[in-house]
């Protein structure tokens, strides 16, 4: 059975809500010092499809070196996890990485969580036809500040999945207090979990400034998001795409920088940009083996164990809860 789950039932009430809150969140990152734009707004489905197409890319390892990974150690990968029926894939997208463990690990549900619907319900229903007996539930939440599971998903022995180093776009102390919450929601399951790694910054910074620029599309479309969730009039022309790694905080940074001076407006207020002026939208820790493991520890898993490829750029761990 496919069947959808949305956090609220009364989905147009819910909708309205969900707009004025973004509108705000947006416009206070907007005036704020330094200005910034939340990396959820990223994920519209334009975006969603640019971030398919990044992993794709020759410069962006960690996909394809995280997908290496579980490929050559999946027996192993197998053992530590043990027996599961019950896939969550925490922030989904279009499902396909989950597929490469349907079999191994003999899924019979799939529960796919992310915040963009649109995007999940047209991936799920392309999923559904090619998997015919694996039950397929569909979560539309935005779990970076709570994680609620519906009932429907049963007791069945938990494998939440968090590939893609998607918990690097944390900073360290949100990274901590969602693998708590992801804990708290399995409990004798198992969590794995793709961690990208500490490399040096022409690698790390032409992963995310690729020469198709695909990346820079992606950054930017962020702002052809937010002038429809918040009304602004960014011009798309004027801001181009930055991509830094800060050592010292061991994330790669992503900015828009306004290439000339430039005033945006909205519905009751406007700020204005000097050139050269920056938005933050996206910050991606890149982390040391031993951290992330003491990490999980610290949010209450045990028995972490870890794989990782040749070069150790990128690092896939199984804990469990
Ligand atoms: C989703 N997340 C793990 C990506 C990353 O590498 O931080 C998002 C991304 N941003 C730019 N390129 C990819």
């Amino acid at each position: 059975a496919l069947f959808f789950q949305q956090n609220e039932p009364r989905r147009k009430a819910v909708s309205v809500q969900h707009s004025e809150k973004s509108s705000q969140e947006i416009i206070s990152g907007l005036t704020a010092d330094p200005p910034h734009i939340s990396p959820k707004y990223l994920y519209d489905e334009l975006g969603s499809r640019l971030f398919t197409a990044i992993t794709e890319l020759p410069e962006y390892y960690p996909t394809r070196t995280e997908a290496q990974i579980l490929k050559r150690h999946s027996l192993e990968i197998k053992q530590a996890v043990g027996a599961t029926s019950t896939l969550i894939d925490l922030g989904a997208g279009d499902g396909e990485k989950a597929t490469a463990l349907f079999e191994p690990f003999q899924i019979k549900r799939y529960v796919a969580v992310d915040i963009s619907a649109a995007f999940l319900q047209t991936s799920l229903a392309r999923l559904q036809s090619r998997y015919p007996h694996v039950e397929m539930v569909a979560v539309e939440q935005d779990f970076s500040h709570s994680l609620h599971l519906p009932n429907e998903i049963g007791n069945d022995p938990r494998l939440f999945f968090y590939p893609g180093s998607s918990i690097g776009n944390f900073n360290p102390a949100d990274a901590l207090a969602f693998l708590q919450r992801v804990r708290a929601a399995c409990p004798n399951g198992r969590l794995l979990i793709g961690v990208d790694l500490i490399k040096p910054a022409d690698i790390l910074e032409r992963a995310y400034d690729d020469a198709l620029q695909v990346t820079a599309a992606f950054n930017r479309n962020i702002l052809r998001h937010i002038n429809q969730l918040a009304q602004t009039n960014f011009n798309l022309h004027e801001w181009r795409h930055i991509a830094l790694f800060n050592a010292d905080e061991s994330r790669i940074e992503m900015h828009l920088e306004a290439t000339r001076g430039t005033t945006v407006t909205w519905p009751n207020g406007q700020r204005q940009f000097v050139a050269g002026e920056r938005i933050h939208t996206e910050n991606s820790y890149k982390w040391q083996t031993d951290a992330f493991a003491t990490l999980l520890k610290q949010a209450g898993f045990n028995d972490c164990r870890h794989w990782s490829d040749d070069k150790n750029w990128f690092a896939v761990f199984v804990a469990q809860a």
